[in-house]
């Protein structure tokens, strides 16, 4: 039986504990000044170096240097385990612990079984790359050495379809559990698995206690789309929520430093050169989420991306992500069009250290930024431009710092700094009203719900989230099984993702969608809609799911009208041709009634 062992009991453990009473039963103490000695019984020793620390809650051994807290203690002493100890000590001190419920060990034993898969699948890729020249050769033209390739435990998907899934079909592991883990998928033609990963190389996305979470895949030549694949959402990964490369950070670093990057190349690149505090969001924007993980594992946060206007793009969001986690980022500035792991390549980890101690506050980085847009030698380029800088400095929470800022710029530009501290608190109050009433008036995230969104609404939904990612991309077209695009301009979009392919970042969806307004192929106002869908990386499968739904409804029942409109010519006056074409109508008239009955069963 297992039981729910929470941070509550703990607390309440700790409470109740007194760890020199514990202790106490096992072996005699003396008091000694503020702390108890005994003989320790951990190993041989007649002279007493067993010491306890009733304000600490601590003991320690200064002869054979065992130490620890109540829980290990009873864990050395009794041989248990940690939750053994935890179920043992409650026992003792009469505090009840909550039995899990079937539903919950279930789940549990379901993502134990999905760790195990996933493990196991890491192996075989492991194993492959190690047999395959053609792999390997490419991980070393690219300056990867074996050492490395071990410590990120990279792999090589082979190209026969289902090497992997057959393999663990024989350890055992069930078709769905294989779907479930998104090892594998299944054909739709022969309803048999197929590897989700063929002929790519293999990033294990690693937990902090190097459980394997899930995987990226990139392809070896230039030319197959998508370069990068990513495991779906499964019961043990959610993109949003983990990190690459923390495991090597949370194992290795001094956690003074972070530098957050875009890629498993980057962060692959900077170990490569010793550094090894490198960790990139999954293909993703920068989540909250990750915010609060950068947050725990270190001290100074800089943030280092792909050294264009994509790049630049997801700075921005990842500077908001992270100040409103009260952090201030440093900014390092790369060459154009070079990226974190191609920057130290070339010039060496000198120079990356170097553009580290040049790194920007995150404040004189948009500073920087918006300076590029102003003539500021003009008096109105001059006006203009502080004022873009009064609304930056207006968002600094602190105000400690936000006076210094305001006290340099005023510096350096000549401005009485009356004038610009004004500036700045009028628009800090406004803005704090403006949030005030945004939050009254709107919840942040509003979930889509079913009534708002029109077909063509769902469409625009579909889009927006086909150019979010991959992996959106691919399940959508998955669940779309037949084609239900209601729009055949809608279709054609999000068709050509598939076929030119993609990097999952703002700027591109806008480039991208531009050019499809330039074609005249969508309007203005369908590119400002597409724009302003915020993906929900926590809830997308049920969002596309509903969009999908709702499109083959109305897809169904315009069928159904036109049947019906047939049907009531044909049975002005038919001939026997006619009938049995009646007939077959009619037939198909009631499945699509029923069709639409089950699937509107699904969504209401
Ligand atoms: N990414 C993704 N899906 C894509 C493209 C990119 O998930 N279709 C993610 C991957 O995590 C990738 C990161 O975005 O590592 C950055 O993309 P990119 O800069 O294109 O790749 P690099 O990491 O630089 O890889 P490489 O150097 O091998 O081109
Ligand atoms: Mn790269």
């Amino acid at each position: 039986m297992s039981y729910i062992i929470d941070d509550n009991i703990l607390e309440e453990l700790k409470e109740r504990m007194d760890i020199v009473d514990l202790i106490s039963q096992y072996i005699d103490l003396k008091k000694s000044g503020r702390n108890y000695l005994g003989l320790c019984p951990f190993h041989n020793e007649k002279t007493p170096s067993f010491s306890v620390s009733p304000e600490k809650d601590f003991f320690h051994c200064f002869g054979c240097g065992e130490g620890g807290d109540g829980i290990t203690f009873i864990m050395k002493k009794e041989n248990l385990d940690f939750l053994e100890a935890v179920k043992f000590l409650c026992d003792k001190y009469g505090i009840s612990l909550k039995e899990r419920t079937r539903a919950e060990e279930e789940r549990i034993r379901r993502m134990n079984r999905i760790y195990e898969i996933n493990r196991l699948s890491a192996r075989f890729y492991m194993d492959f790359l190690s047999k395959n020249k053609y792999a390997l050769g490419y991980l070393e033209n690219r300056n990867i050495s074996l050492d490395i390739i071990y410590k990120f435990g990279l792999g090589f998907a082979p190209n026969q379809g289902n090497a992997l899934s057959k393999y663990l079909l024989e350890q055992q592991y069930s078709e769905e559990e294989l779907l479930l883990a998104n090892v594998s998928n299944r054909s739709e033609k022969s309803g048999e698995l197929f590897d989700r990963f063929r002929n790519r190389i293999i990033f294990p996305i690693l937990s902090i206690h190097r459980k394997v979470l899930g995987f990226g895949g990139r392809v070896l030549s230039k030319d197959v789309t998508p370069k990068y694949l990513n495991t779906r959402d499964t019961p043990v990964f959610h993109k949003g929520s983990h990190l690459y490369g923390l495991h090597v950070l949370a194992k290795e670093s001094t956690k003074e430093k972070i530098v957050l990057v875009e890629g498993y190349m980057d962060v692959i690149g900077l170990n490569q050169h010793g550094i090894n505090y490198g960790v990139a969001s999954l293909g993703t924007a920068l989540t909250p989420q990750q915010g609060d993980l950068i947050k725990r594992h270190g001290k100074n946060i800089y943030i280092c991306f792909d050294g264009d206007e994509a790049g630049l793009r997801a700075t921005n969001r990842a500077i908001d992500i992270l100040v409103q986690k009260d952090i201030s980022p440093k900014i390092m500035v790369l060459p154009n069009g070079q990226d974190p792991d191609d920057f130290i390549n070339e010039n060496g980890v000198l120079a990356f250290e170097s553009k580290m101690t040049q790194a920007l506050s995150h404040i004189d980085f948009r500073i920087s930024k918006v300076k590029n847009n102003f003539l500021i030698n003009t008096p109105e380029g001059k006006t203009g431009f502080l004022q873009e800088v009064a609304h930056i400095l207006s968002g600094i929470p602190n105000l400690i710092e936000r006076d210094i800022y305001i006290h340099n710029i005023c510096e350096e530009y000549g401005i009485s700094l009356n004038a610009m501290k004004q500036e700045v608190d009028g628009i800090a109050t406004v803005r704090k009203k403006q949030k005030f009433k945004k939050l009254k008036s709107i919840p942040k995230l509003r979930p889509i719900s079913k009534l708002e969104l029109g077909t063509i609404g769902a469409q625009r939904t579909l889009i927006a989230y086909g150019l979010a990612s991959i992996d959106y991309f691919n399940q959508i077209k998955e669940i779309m099984e037949d084609n239900f695009w209601l729009k055949k301009e809608y279709e054609q979009v999000f068709e050509d993702i598939g076929i030119y392919g993609f990097d999952n970042r703002e700027d591109s969806k806008r480039v991208y969608l531009e050019e499809y307004k330039e074609k005249e192929i969508l309007n203005q106002k369908d590119v400002e809609e597409i724009q302003k869908i915020y993906i929900d990386e926590f809830n997308y499968e049920n969002i596309i799911e509903e969009c999908v739904q709702l499109l083959k409804i109305s897809w169904y029942q315009a069928k159904r009208e036109d049947l019906l409109k047939e049907i009531s010519i044909l049975e002005k006056d038919q001939t026997l041709e006619e009938e049995t074409e009646l007939y077959k109508k009619i037939i198909e008239l009631k499945g699509l009634n029923q069709l639409l009955k089950e699937i509107k069963g699904v969504i209401q």
